[in-house]
């Protein structure tokens, strides 16, 4: 007996100390982060075996129409596993009531194949209230699996998804709006008046309980038309809400191109990106997709020729 508990006793201690280090706030260093079963391997790619303690539901708005580019996104992400945990964040994409008989049929395959699709009992706009609904929508749309944020990004904006959810991951859960402030500035700039700013509209972060509050407030109810990015940073001004911002530069920006000039906004790609803009055309997309290396993995044989170009930021 005595044996036993001599034994157990510190056993139970030692199971009471890693309880209360993975519900407290307290954090590991990243790689290790949030008591998770990490692995590292060859490339640094975490899997983890638990339920992530982050969660992210990301929304593309976009049109019905725009399939082949729906495509090309899927295409980017799915490169991409294995640089964050699988259930750490959901892709969604976000468009008003289908409007006619091929949609109907077309995007129906699609949600029978990939079930990413959300449709918004709206008109298409864009300045309009689209993003309103997106919002307004999302707490009961997922009363049953809240994210800790909700994310809005343009169809022409690709995410590094990895370095989005290591940017999040330190970051308080409450209260925050997260993008890139417009106008841009560098960041040892910070006596900006971040708090009478807005977000950038190819893509911030809002947490769940702003989310919440869009969903239930006059301010946004009864403030829906204009630049989406400028009128929801409106409400949140007003009800001085999202006191808890992160303006990401340089890690936010749009993609430069050809373009000589670079600007606090436009610079050509950096490693550390988390998310780039103005991806217009498939040659944009090209182009970022190869910089960060999603055709990396492609094997020789002989049912194809792929022919290389040099990298072009
Ligand atoms: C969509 O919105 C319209 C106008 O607000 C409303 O009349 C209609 O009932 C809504 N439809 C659904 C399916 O919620
Ligand atoms: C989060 O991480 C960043 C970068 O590592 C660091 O500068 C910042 O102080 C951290 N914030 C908190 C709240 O721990
Ligand atoms: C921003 O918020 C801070 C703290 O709440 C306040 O001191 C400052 O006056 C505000 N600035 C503007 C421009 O509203
Ligand atoms: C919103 O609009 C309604 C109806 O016009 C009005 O009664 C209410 O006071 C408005 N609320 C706010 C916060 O502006
Ligand atoms: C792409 O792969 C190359 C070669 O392995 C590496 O040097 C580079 O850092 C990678 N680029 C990014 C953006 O990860």
């Amino acid at each position: 007996m005595h044996h036993h508990s001599s034994i157990i006793l510190p056993l139970s201690l030692l199971a009471l100390t890693v309880f209360l280090m993975c519900t407290t706030e307290f954090r590991l260093p990243a790689f290790f982060g949030s008591c998770q079963t990490a692995i590292l391997t060859d490339n640094s790619v975490i899997q983890s075996m638990t339920k992530p303690d982050l969660r992210i539901l990301v929304g593309v708005l976009t049109t019905a129409d725009r399939y082949e580019r729906r495509q090309i996104i899927r295409l980017a992400y799915t490169q991409q596993h294995g640089t964050y945990h699988d259930d750490e964040v959901d892709v969604h994409f976000v468009f008003c009531s289908l409007s006619n008989e091929e949609q109907s049929v077309l995007v129906t395959l699609e949600i029978l194949q990939y079930n990413d699709i959300i449709i918004l009992n709206c008109t298409e706009n864009m300045n309009n209230g689209k993003t309103y609904e997106y919002f307004s929508s999302v707490p009961k749309l997922f009363n049953d699996r809240p994210y800790d944020y909700v994310m809005k990004c343009d169809d022409d904006t690709y995410l590094r998804i990895g370095n989005l959810v290591e940017s999040l991951r330190n970051k308080s859960r409450e209260d925050v709006f997260y993008g890139i402030v417009n106008p841009c500035f560098r960041a040892d700039d910070m006596d900006y008046k971040m708090n009478a700013s807005f977000m950038s509209g190819l893509g911030y972060v809002l947490s769940w309980d702003l989310v919440e509050w869009i969903a239930e407030s006059e301010i946004a109810r009864n403030n829906t038309d204009g630049p989406e990015d400028i009128v929801l940073a409106s409400w949140l001004n007003t009800a001085k809400k999202g006191r808890n911002r992160y303006h990401n530069f340089p890690g936010i920006y749009d993609y430069k191109g050809d373009n000589p000039d670079e600007t606090c906004f436009r610079h050509a790609f950096i490693p550390e990106t988390i998310a780039v803009h103005l991806l217009k055309g498939n040659l944009e997309w090209a182009r970022t997709l190869k910089y960060f290396n999603a055709t990396k993995g492609l094997k020789p044989s002989k049912l194809y020729h792929v022919p290389s170009w040099p990298i072009n930021q």
